[in-house]
C-alpha cells in the first residue's frame, strides 16, 4: 500500500482528482468505481471545476457506484443516486446512461443484487475504484462480519452507520436500515484502490484497518492484500500512524 499525507481536505481532495483525472486522460473510456459520503465531496468538486475549465473529458467513461439504501427513490434527496447527480453528474459531459447505482427501489434483494452483479460484469473491469472509510471500517456498505461477503448483496446497516447517517435525515426513523453494497471481491477486483480519509475522527479506523490484521471484523483491512491501493490522508486522519509510514 502506498500512503500519501497531505496538509488538509483541500489537498487531500486535490490529490485524488488529480490521480482520477490521470486515469481519464491515459484510458478515456475507463471504468470509475464510484463513493459517496462526505470526503469524496472536495474531489468531485475538483473534478467539477478541471472539466469546467476544459482539462478533463468525461464523455466516454462509465461509473459504476458501490452502494445504494434500499427502498429509496432515486429523487429522494438521501439517495445515493440524487447525491452523485448533485455532486459530479449534472456538471459534467458524463452519459447518464453509463453511470450505474443499485437500484434502491428494487425490493426483490435477489433481483436487485444479480442485476448489479451482470451490470458490474459487463464492463470489463474497473480501472479505480475511489473508497471512503467508515468508522467501524466499512467500505462501501460492507460492514464488520464473520467473513467478507462477495458480490453485490444486501446489508442490515451496523447501528453505528445508522447512526452516523442519522445527520442526513430529519429523524431517526427516516434513515434507512438497509442496503445493496457492491461486495468484497468486486472491489478487490478493481485494478486500482484510491482511500481517502480526512479528520482525527477518522485516525483510528486508519490504524486499525491498514496497521491491524486483516479480518473481515474490519472489512478495510483486506485492502492491504491489494497489489495496487493507494491511501490519502490528510494530518490529522494519519495521527495515529505517524512512525510506521
Ligand atoms: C457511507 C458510505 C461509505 C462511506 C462512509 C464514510 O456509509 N456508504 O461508502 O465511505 O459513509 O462516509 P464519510 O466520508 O462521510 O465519513
Amino acid at each position: 500500500m502506498k500512503f500519501i499525507r497531505t496538509e488538509d481536505y483541500y489537498q487531500m481532495s486535490r490529490a485524488a482528482a488529480n490521480i482520477i483525472s490521470a486515469q481519464v486522460i491515459i484510458k478515456p473510456d475507463c471504468v470509475l468505481g464510484l463513493a459517496t459520503g462526505s470526503t469524496p465531496l472536495g474531489i468531485y468538486k475538483q473534478l467539477i471545476d478541471w472539466y469546467t475549465k476544459g482539462d478533463i473529458d468525461f464523455s466516454n467513461v462509465t461509473t459504476i457506484n458501490l452502494d445504494e439504501y434500499k427502498a429509496l427513490s432515486p429523487d429522494n434527496d438521501q439517495s445515493y443516486r440524487y447525491f452523485m447527480n448533485e455532486n459530479l453528474f449534472n456538471h459534467i459531459n458524463i452519459n447518464k446512461n453509463k453511470t450505474y447505482v443499485p437500484n434502491g427501489l428494487e425490493l426483490d434483494e435477489k433481483k436487485a443484487c444479480d442485476d448489479y452483479n451482470s451490470i458490474i460484469n459487463s464492463v470489463q473491469g474497473i480501472d479505480l475504484q475511489l473508497l471512503g472509510i467508515g468508522h467501524n471500517g466499512h467500505i462501501g456498505f460492507n460492514e464488520p462480519s464473520d467473513c467478507f461477503a462477495t458480490e453485490t448483496h444486501c446489508v442490515d446497516l451496523a447501528q453505528s452507520t445508522i447512526e452516523a447517517n442519522a445527520r442526513f435525515f430529519d429523524s431517526y426513523e427516516e434513515v434507512p436500515k438497509q442496503a445493496y453494497t457492491m461486495g468484497i471481491k468486486t472491489i478487490m477486483h478493481a485494478k486500482k484502490i484510491l482511500v481517502v480519509a480526512s479528520g482525527e475522527n477518522k485516525a483510528d479506523i486508519i490504524k486499525e484497518a491498514f496497521f491491524g490484521p486483516i479480518t473481515p471484523k474490519v472489512p478495510a483491512s483486506i485492502l492491504q492484500l491489494h497489489p495496487d491501493a493507494t491511501i490519502i490522508c490528510d494530518n490529522d486522519a494519519l495521527q495515529k500512524v505517524s512512525e510506521l509510514i
